[in-house]
């Protein structure tokens, strides 16, 4: 008799990222995998039989979904956890989702309904809200170290030119070719409000334009996304993302608050650093840097610290949260999945609207829900039927078959 908590993953490109820490978790027994692609499946056997493990692999999620599972990691296709989540919720499965958590504000609304039908527990899987720089400010805030907020910046640009047939294989239809400019937008947004504790009410969006160098690797949206928002308790926020040159990409994050601000460093130390400036009563000003040290300092987690140490969180705080252990309240839940997500659908509505101000419903709330239980506005046309969305407000590039051909054999020859 084993009271670990059976764990199954769907999806194994970046579900091994997630395999690497459940197969190695005391709390954990990693039995079950589900992925199409079979090369990604032989590696979750090496796996298994690195760590001793009974893993069963699967091509087809109906036969996985039968499989005996107390919890399923979602980390398919980055539009369509939200259908595979309430599924899951509904046969009394707790589910942590990547990102990111809907594709339609719909699915929203039918997200939280299931959640709270089912009782499971649903955690949003954002591993940027657990870097040391973003817990640790995150502990700073809450301590009142730099006073009420006042204004954020989040950053995630990442220039993935280079690594497009690698991540999307060429396929026309991919959901990262069907991306547009605000869509991935709770890398950036989503450590913000976990420091803060606070909800965006009133977003803007704005989108760059598409440039030829992605229109060669199959991309067909605006390069890069701006979210402006206004927050619950009256302070404002830029959040940036999107494929805009620079290197080493740029994940930042600052806070601005009524007396003194924080942020992590903008350049080669990254997350890893907390740079502190606060006024004292009489304007007298101190300045710190330093390296938080982990919140958890493990061999597990510094064997698992991929992304600046955030992907061993995601999966910890997830089977502390099943446990009802204290270290759980650091999950996502549904409401600030949808805090964190909303936003890049509603930003993206306000640069079709010509940059119209586009108010953040509270799914907390029975009310906020009416309004948006059909709306299934995207860019997929399976999902959005007559409601099909744009890629981008600008012309959008036309681009022919030859170029996913040429994408996909540049993946399948080991890329560029
Ligand atoms: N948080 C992070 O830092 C981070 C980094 C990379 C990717 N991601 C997220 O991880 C998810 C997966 O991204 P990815 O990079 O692995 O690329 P991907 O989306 O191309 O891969 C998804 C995998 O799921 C499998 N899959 C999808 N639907 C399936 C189905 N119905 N049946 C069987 N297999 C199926 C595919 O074969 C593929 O191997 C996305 O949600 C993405 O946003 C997050």
């Amino acid at each position: 008799m084993t009271n670990k908590i059976k764990v199954g993953v769907f999806g194994a490109y970046r579900g091994m990222t997630m395999m690497n820490v459940l197969a190695r978790h005391p709390d954990a027994e990693l039995v079950a995998v589900c992925d199409k692609y079979v090369p990604a499946l032989d590696k979750c056997r090496a796996l298994a039989r690195e760590t001793g493990i009974n893993l069963t692999c699967y091509e087809n999620f109906d036969d996985f979904f039968q499989h005996d599972l107390d919890a399923v990691v979602l980390a398919n296709y980055a539009n369509e956890h939200a259908p595979f989540a309430i599924r899951l919720l509904l046969s009394g499965r707790h589910v942590v989702s990547e990102v990111l958590p809907v594709e339609t504000m719909a699915q929203a609304v039918a997200l939280v309904e299931a959640v709270e039908k089912s009782g499971k527990i649903y955690a949003y899987a954002e591993n940027y809200c657990y870097f040391s720089a973003t817990q640790e400010m995150k502990r700073l805030y809450r301590s009142g170290a730099v006073g009420e907020f006042m204004h954020g910046e989040g950053e995630y640009v990442h220039d993935c030119e280079s690594i497009w047939p690698s991540i999307t294989y060429g396929e026309q239809d991919h959901w990262r070719n069907r991306m547009y400019a605000t869509y991935y937008c709770t890398h950036s947004l989503g450590p913000i409000l976990t420091i803060t504790g606070l909800r965006p009410v009133r977003v803007v969006g704005f989108e760059s334009r598409p440039v030829a160098n992605m229109r060669e690797q199959g991309y067909r949206a605006g390069t890069s996304g701006m979210i402006v928002a206004q927050m619950s308790n009256g302070a404002t926020v830029k959040s940036l993302h999107g494929n805009l040159k620079r290197e080493p990409g740029s994940i930042w994050y600052a806070i601005y608050g009524e007396k003194g601000m924080m942020e992590s460093d903008r350049w080669h130390e990254g997350v890893s650093k907390v740079n502190l400036f606060t006024e004292g009563n009489d304007l007298t000003a101190t300045e710190v840097s330093y390296r938080p040290r982990p919140v958890v300092d493990s061999t597990l987690a510094k064997l698992t610290s991929t992304h600046g140490g955030g992907d061993f969180y995601t999966m910890h705080y997830f089977l502390e949260k099943i446990l009802g252990r204290p270290a759980g309240e650091n999950c996502i839940d549904v409401y600030q999945a949808l805090d964190m997500g909303v936003p890049g659908i509603l930003a993206f509505r306000s640069i079709c609207q010509g940059n119209m101000p586009m108010e953040v419903p509270d799914f907390r709330t029975l009310e906020a829900r009416e309004k948006y239980r059909h709306d299934n506005w995207c860019t997929n046309p399976s999902v959005a039927g007559a409601d099909l969305a744009p890629f981008t407000a600008f012309e959008s590039p036309d681009i022919s078959g030859d170029v996913y051909d040429k994408v996909r054999k540049e993946w399948e020859s080991g890329g560029k």
